[in-house]
């Protein structure tokens, strides 16, 4: 079975990580959705919360799994059977650091790091925008799944 690790803190998912979830979702039999598990950084929401996000907004793909990790992502690879990680690009700034990471994670385990292309429509979203726009009243409805518009209101107290 081909599998493909998709990781990340999602502190929420966006729209943006749906779509590369989505794609990958195509091209391989199974998709982990990994959540790190950031002891030093404790984020808006908990990993539980991200995770219950991710599990309801990725349920109509049938083939994507949503799973947490601590530690390195290649000993998380490893334990999933995955020998592929999926990372999206929104722009060149990412690619100095993402290039980076892909390079120690092929030194350290041999696992491949895939990246793909951003959808335009998102190339300029990241969890951070989001909310901040959310913590100032603004509308983030066209950007994240509905469960995260939901959460995000009770969270800042719009509902
Ligand atoms: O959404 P993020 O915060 O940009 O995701 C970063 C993530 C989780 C992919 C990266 O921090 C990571 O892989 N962390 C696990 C620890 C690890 O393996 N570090 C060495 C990377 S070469």
């Amino acid at each position: 079975m081909r599998r493909a690790v998709c990781p990340g803190s999602f502190d929420p998912v966006t729209n943006g990580h749906l779509d590369i979830f989505g794609r990958a979702s195509r091209l391989f039999d199974e998709v982990i959705v990994g959540v790190l598990i950031n002891q030093s950084k404790s984020g808006l929401f908990s990993v539980e919360e991200r995770m219950e996000m991710l599990r309801e907004a990725t349920a109509a793909y049938g083939n994507v799994r949503v799973e947490s990790f601590q530690g390195l992502l290649v000993d998380f690879c490893r334990d999933q059977h995955a020998a592929v990680i999926v990372k999206g690009l929104r722009a060149v700034s990412d690619f100095d650091y993402e290039l980076k990471m892909a390079q120690m994670n092929i030194g350290l385990s041999g696992v491949e790091t895939l990246f793909m292309p951003t959808n335009p429509l998102y190339s300029f979203l990241s969890s951070s925008l989001v909310k901040d726009v959310v913590k100032w009243g603004g509308d983030v409805s066209a950007y994240v799944p509905d469960v995260v518009v939901d959460r995000l209101q009770s969270r800042f107290g719009q509902d």
